[in-house]
């Protein structure tokens, strides 16, 4: 894991521009910091999927087709804590579908946290927890013939840029198998007015989260950013729509990471490109699905038609 990290901390900061991996905000203090942006006024991202979920339940159940007969494994990628997924949880169990609930995440304290509460709100639902890579969980399932629906929500797929989430969904139907689906979440392209306070909110809770890059460098691979020299810097091309993150060096400096052995030189403004958060339109889900074995079916939008909830359909 540090070896990654290193690796790839280096690799990034050697290129011209300077990038790091978005994937890496997520130790304790970025899982804390992503749950504190879902709660901001700004990031209307997991309201408006919830929102999804909370009043169209029906209109997904009904999109996804199950039979009230057969039993079928849900299967969540990215567990999260749930929030929005128990609300159709709570829909499948009182009307009876016969299903288990798998939620597949890499943090097995996440897969801990989620069973308890759980175990709690839904007694009556089988829940059996997959601890972690998607595709390798995906590929152990792939044997049995239960018919599966997968969950990929949040706009997760958006940090992705459109061959790596072609890519991705591709292997999601190599693991799958024909009349599987899968929901996938997507946030909308619209106003520059909405988008962007989402990833600059006024609390600077984003500007933290993507600082604890950084921060990390410092603690596990010894370096010396000083975090009052940089700053989070967010753009959206309305028209492109994609949000993307940097971070911006305020002055002229040099910061020395020991693990990698290296030191890195930074021009007043100079920035790292740190995130992107892609935003869809039906073309460009269109677009990612093309080479993959999946067919659109149903579109399910939340009440300021923000966010999409995509059910597509393995051929
Ligand atoms: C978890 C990828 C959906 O891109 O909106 C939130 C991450 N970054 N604020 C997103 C994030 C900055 C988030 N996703």
């Amino acid at each position: 894991m540090i070896d990654a990290f290193k690796t790839e901390v280096a690799n990034g900061l050697n290129s011209n521009p300077k990038t790091l991996p978005s994937k890496y905000f997520y130790n304790a203090i970025g899982d804390a910091l992503f749950v504190e942006i879902m709660n901001l006024p700004e990031y209307y991202l997991t309201r408006s999927e919830l929102d999804i979920f909370k009043n169209k339940t029906e209109d997904v159940i009904n999109a996804l087709q199950i039979n009230l007969n057969s039993h079928f494994d849900l299967i969540e990628l990215g567990a999260g804590d749930g929030l929005k997924t128990k609300e159709l949880l709570k829909s499948l169990v009182k009307q009876d579908y016969k299903f288990n609930y798998l939620p597949v995440d890499i943090s097995s304290n996440a897969l801990h946290l989620l069973e308890q509460d759980l175990s709690k709100t839904l007694p009556n639902l089988s829940v059996k927890t997959q601890q972690g890579d998607y595709f390798q969980i995906l590929a152990s399932l792939k044997e049995n013939n239960t018919p599966k629906v997968i969950l990929f929500l949040g706009s997760n797929i958006g940090n992705m840029n459109d061959e790596r989430a072609a890519k991705f969904i591709y292997n999601l139907g190599a693991n799958l198998k024909p009349g599987d689906q899968l929901l996938l979440g997507v946030d909308l392209i619209k106003s520059k007015a909405i988008v962007l306070p989402a990833y600059d909110d006024s609390k600077g809770v984003t500007a933290k989260f993507n600082l604890n890059l950084l921060h990390r460098i410092n603690e596990e691979l010894d370096g010396d950013f000083n975090l009052n020299t940089f700053k989070h810097q967010p753009e959206y091309d309305e028209k492109e729509g994609i949000a993307k993150s940097y971070i911006a060096s305020t002055i002229d400096q040099t910061v020395t990471i020991k693990a990698i052995g290296k030191s890195y030189d930074f021009k007043a403004g100079e920035k790292i490109h740190t995130e992107i958060s892609r935003k869809y339109n039906d073309a460009l889900v269109q677009k990612i699905i093309t080479n993959t074995d999946f067919k659109l079916t149903t579109k399910i939008l939340d009440s300021k038609a923000y966010f999409a909830d995509y059910i597509l359909t393995r051929h």
